[in-house]
């Protein structure tokens, strides 16, 4: 077992042991999520070197937790794992064409069934409109086919990426969460917007 699943494993109750989350497994999405130049599928062992390259990013190091295993097949089976538990759905956003990993999308299910969203994409393949159109992708399908009542997402005050893309999908703003994070030592306040499935998909 790696320390993470250890980690996951520890004796806290879990949201969907306690009756407030999803019945587990949250489902893959069938059929699999498709936009004009993304497709969402399963983390496989051959992404590990591809998605290595997130982890030593400054930018993403803030916000998005490390890699949960030290090969490719101990986290495709942690986030296996998750899923089959009812509390995480973590799909790899793929070059529909070539399925080159591009970076990965995340719908994390807590209490009364509110889902939690994220995104992550490699830094050289930034700036094409990838993180929209797969993180709208996951969205739309946990709001619609899924039928999770509420997403939410806690972007960093000072990223405006982050806080553009979550507005590009629909999600709208509720406020400040004041020290919400800590990086290197330091505590930031972070945005919190939300999507309800009656709000307009994309702005
Ligand atoms: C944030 C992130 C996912 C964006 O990925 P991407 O594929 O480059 O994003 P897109 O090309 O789809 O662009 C999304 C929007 O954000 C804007 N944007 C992206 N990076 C930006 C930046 N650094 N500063 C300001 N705006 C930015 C884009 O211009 C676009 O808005 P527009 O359509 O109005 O022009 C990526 O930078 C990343 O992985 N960052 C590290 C992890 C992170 O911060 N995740 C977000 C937490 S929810």
């Amino acid at each position: 077992m790696t320390k993470d699943e250890s980690f996951r494993r520890s004796n806290l109750p879990r949201i969907s042991d306690i009756g407030f989350g999803i019945e587990p497994p949250v489902p893959n999405p069938d059929p699999p999520l498709v936009g004009p130049t993304v497709a969402l599928r399963p983390f496989r062992p051959d992404d590990f070197a591809a998605a290595s390259i997130v982890d030593p990013d400054p930018a993403s190091a803030v916000w998005v937790p490390p890699m949960p295993g030290d090969d490719g097949a101990s986290v495709a089976e942690y986030y296996e794992a998750c899923r089959r538990d009812g509390d995480l759905l973590h799909l790899v956003a793929a070059d529909r064409s070539s399925d080159r990993y591009l970076g990965e999308v995340m719908l994390a299910i807590g209490e009364h069934r509110v889902g939690e969203v994220g995104c992550v994409i490699r830094p050289d393949e930034r700036g094409h409109g990838t993180a929209v159109e797969a993180l709208g992708l996951l969205a739309d399908w946990a709001l619609g086919p899924l039928g999770l009542p509420r997403l939410q997402v806690f972007v960093a005050v000072q990223n405006l990426g982050g806080l553009r893309l979550s507005e590009r999908i629909g999600f709208r703003h509720e406020g400040v969460l004041r020290s919400y994070g800590e990086h290197d030592g330091r505590r930031f306040d972070a945005f919190v917007l939300s999507r309800l499935p009656t709000d307009p998909a994309r702005t």
